[in-house]
């Protein structure tokens, strides 16, 4: 697990710019919803990471002006928007890794599966366009339900005869990166240290932290234990509250997928052991999608870990998650396939 802006000079981007530019491969990010809350500000984290050569930016109106904006940054990547549908083939072609943080967010009330209706239909139609024009693309899914959309991705795919279970991945950093900040407050350690998976799905109770495999140790009562988990699953919703109809977390989860996205990156350039949570295809419970930890490689998915040692209270809460995740999965996979 990995920071941007790291302390580690190692890892970090202002050594990395130093990087000489034949040592890092060509690799061609896409992000479809870039003119959004999350797409903005994702677009200029991703144009600052080394690793990226191309960053083709897609949404159905205003990616011109965001393109114009971020490609007069001085980093390595060629910047490029397309905006309408007609252009979506010329975004995609080409692409290592595809974004999809597009859709309509939630409103103060709202659940996640309050916008299946909405975005169902958006992570269809563009995955469709996936399948035809990047089809060994790594997909970063952003858009929610990401419980649902996942199995949609993947229904999509099948359908396409181009589905590969080690490409496609929800990305649930969002939730690491809360875990990790909330912990490191009630722990009194320092935030850059600290390590939380998270496992299960992306929505309210199907987000488990695990705060017992949580680094450093620091033997927090139960009832804190139960705070920070019932905080970490009700994160977003304390976004949305304080936003105030005016959406839903954009820049911390700009900043949640440009982790994520570097991580899958740094896989497949072949850096070794490079771990993130994440929804993917899992046989780690008796659901088909899962998020747990997930080592990232060459073609995508490398292995996907297991759960690890459990505390009664993770136990009770990962039996207690089953029925809705499963539901929402089934949820999306059955969209898919009836229209
Ligand atoms: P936003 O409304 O600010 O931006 C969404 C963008 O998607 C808009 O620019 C819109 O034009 C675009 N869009 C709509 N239909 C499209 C299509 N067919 N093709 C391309 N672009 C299209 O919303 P925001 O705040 O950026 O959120 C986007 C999504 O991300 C929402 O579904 C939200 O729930 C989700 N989200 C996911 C999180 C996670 O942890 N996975 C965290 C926060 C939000």
């Amino acid at each position: 697990s990995s920071t941007l802006f790291d302390a580690q000079p190692s890892s970090s981007y202002v050594v990395r710019r130093g990087f000489s530019s034949e040592s890092a491969p060509e690799r061609k990010v896409a992000i479809l919803g870039a003119a959004g809350g999350i797409g903005q500000p994702l677009a200029l984290l991703m144009k600052l990471n080394p690793l990226v050569s191309k960053l083709a930016l897609y949404d159905i109106a205003g990616t011109p002006g965001v393109a114009a904006d971020v490609s007069h940054i001085n980093t390595r990547s060629e910047v490029s928007g397309y905006a309408g549908e007609e252009q979506i083939g010329q975004a995609l072609e080409g692409a290592d890794i595809v974004i999809i943080p597009a859709g309509v967010p939630r409103k103060p009330g709202m659940t996640r599966d309050d916008l299946f209706n909405i975005n169902a239909g958006i992570v269809k139609s563009l995955c469709t366009a996936i399948s035809k024009y990047c089809p060994h693309a790594l997909v970063n899914m952003i858009s929610n339900p990401v419980n649902s959309t996942v199995p949609i991705a993947s229904e999509v795919f099948k359908k396409a005869g181009t589905y590969d279970e080690k490409k496609l991945f929800g990305v649930t950093t969002l939730d690491v990166v809360r875990a990790k900040t909330f912990y490191a407050g009630k722990a009194k350690v320092n935030v850059a240290d600290v390590n939380v998976p998270v496992v299960g799905g992306h929505a309210g109770i199907t987000i488990l932290p695990l705060f017992s495999q949580a680094t450093p140790k620091a033997n927090l009562p139960d009832d804190e234990i139960k705070a920070l988990t019932k905080r970490t699953q009700d994160g977003g919703t304390e976004v949305v509250e304080a936003k105030a109809g005016k959406g839903s977390a954009t820049l911390s989860m700009a900043y949640a997928g440009a982790i994520f996205a570097d991580a899958c990156l740094k896989g497949l350039n072949g850096v070794p052991d490079v771990v993130e949570c994440s929804f993917v295809q899992s046989s780690v419970t008796e659901l088909p999608f899962f998020a747990s930890k997930v080592k990232l490689g060459k073609n995508g998915v490398e292995e996907v870990l297991g759960l690890g040692p459990l505390s009664d209270f993770e136990k009770e809460g990962l039996e207690a998650l089953k029925p809705e995740l499963k539901s929402s999965i089934e949820k999306g996979i059955k969209f898919a396939n009836q229209s």
